[in-house]
């Protein structure tokens, strides 16, 4: 298959992946040790999410007295509209129902709502459910979806991988609080970060970066170089390595400091052999910021700005740290642009590049023999991967 094909068939089939009610319930529940009112009295809107059989629909279903809410109204999307063309077959619950239509099913979105009491059972639970079609089909960006979107308080879902941006975009314009599942890369966005830096989005509370099993249609083709297909509780699932929730949701373990040690005690104590033993932390050739390799290798007591890791974001407590900037050049932070580069990799092959401006560099002194390095106008620099700008929160 060409390239451009074979991207668009990836992408397509993650955007088929569906999550299992376990991650969701610890997750969502996890609000609640917070504030148990987080989402009383809240019409929350699961958007992109095929109600007849999401875990979506039926967590918050089946939890609807115990969060408390005022209703809960979820939309699926058109067969016909999807980019993975699934092999459609009706779930149990169209079946059982005489709305259902296959043709309709084929072009038109889904609407189920849950609100009331309707079996009389004293309960108001999945049984509760009623359900109609949209008029369209479905899609999160048309004006119907949009009508539901400013009605909701609260946004919960799992979007298309490929329409992240898009789909954040959607909740930003409305203002709305939210939930969403995605990939860990998604925090070095361009049109993502800036709300991170803001403090208008964090990091959910669990699975962070662990990986998470998504379910996948029956019909799924695995990649050809994926090794081994799985199943859990019967149904075929496939793990995403860095998937992370995002959230504009209050919770507790955003606020906890993390504890660390001294500058002068990193360079003595560190387990990291990079740091142990150093006279000082590495200072970037092109931002005026030292490099911490490891969360654990922050200095506590260093005053100027720290190059981190991403992956920091999940200790990140707003009221220890401030986060200022990201060394992507998009960011525009860097002190300097470096002129075409040569660089030589692990092998010894020497290729001239310009990517050496995309990150924060330092300057070696030593040839390298474990890692890919670059030399402009005969100095050499080693680069390394994305790093979040921080700086301890001065007390005031
Ligand atoms: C990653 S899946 C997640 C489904 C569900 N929220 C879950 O987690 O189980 C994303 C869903 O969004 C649907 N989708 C794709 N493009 C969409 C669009 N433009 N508007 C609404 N839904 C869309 C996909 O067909 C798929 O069903």
């Amino acid at each position: 298959m060409p390239n451009k094909k074979l991207t668009e068939a990836k992408s397509a089939r993650k955007d088929e992946f569906y999550t299992r009610y376990h991650d969701i319930e610890v997750e969502v529940l996890s609000y609640l040790d917070y504030n148990p009112d987080t989402f009383r009295g809240k019409t929350v809107l699961l958007p992109c999410d095929d109600p007849e059989w999401s875990n979506f629909t039926k967590f918050f279903a089946q939890n609807f007295e115990r969060l408390g809410l005022k209703k809960l109204i979820s939309t699926s999307y058109a067969v016909n509209s999807k980019n993975y063309k699934i092999k459609y077959m009706p779930s149990l619950f169209e079946q059982d129902s005489t709305l259902f239509d296959v043709n309709k099913t084929r072009i038109r979105g889904k609407k189920f709502i849950l609100e009331k009491d309707i079996t009389g059972d004293g309960k108001i639970n999945h049984d509760d459910i009623e359900w109609q079609y949209l008029e369209g089909d479905g899609d999160f960006r048309s004006n119907e979806i949009k009508q539901m979107r400013d009605e909701a308080d609260i946004i919960v879902t799992n979007p298309p991988f490929s329409l992240f941006r898009e789909f954040m975009g959607w909740i930003f314009e409305a203002k709305k609080q939210f939930l969403v599942l995605s990939n860990v890369n998604a925090i070095t966005y361009r049109d993502f970060f800036p709300y991170i830096m803001k403090n208008e989005v964090w990091l959910g509370i669990s699975s962070f970066n662990t990986g998470m099993y998504f379910n996948v249609p029956d019909d799924f083709q695995y990649a050809p170089t994926y090794k081994f297909e799985k199943e859990i509780d019967g149904n075929k699932v496939n793990r995403v390595s860095s998937i992370c929730w995002f959230t504009n949701l209050e919770h507790g373990r955003r606020h906890q400091p993390l504890s660390l040690m001294t500058l002068s005690d990193n360079l003595k104590f560190s387990v990291h052999k990079e740091i142990r033993g150093q006279t000082n932390y590495s200072f970037y050739d092109n931002y005026d910021a030292i490099e911490c390799p490891y969360i654990d290798s922050i200095p506590s007591d260093f005053n100027g700005i720290m190059g981190v890791p991403i992956t920091f974001l999940d200790k990140y407590c707003p009221e220890q740290f401030e986060i200022v900037g990201i060394t992507k050049t998009w960011f525009g932070g860097a002190s300097k642009t470096y002129p075409e580069q040569i660089q030589v990799d692990k092998n010894g092959k020497k290729s001239k590049v310009t990517k050496l401006n995309d990150g924060a560099t330092i300057e070696l002194h030593e040839v390298p023999t474990d890692t890919t390095y670059y030399i402009v106008n005969s100095k050499m620099y080693k680069q390394v991967y994305a790093r979040i700008l921080i700086r301890k929160k001065q007390e005031s």
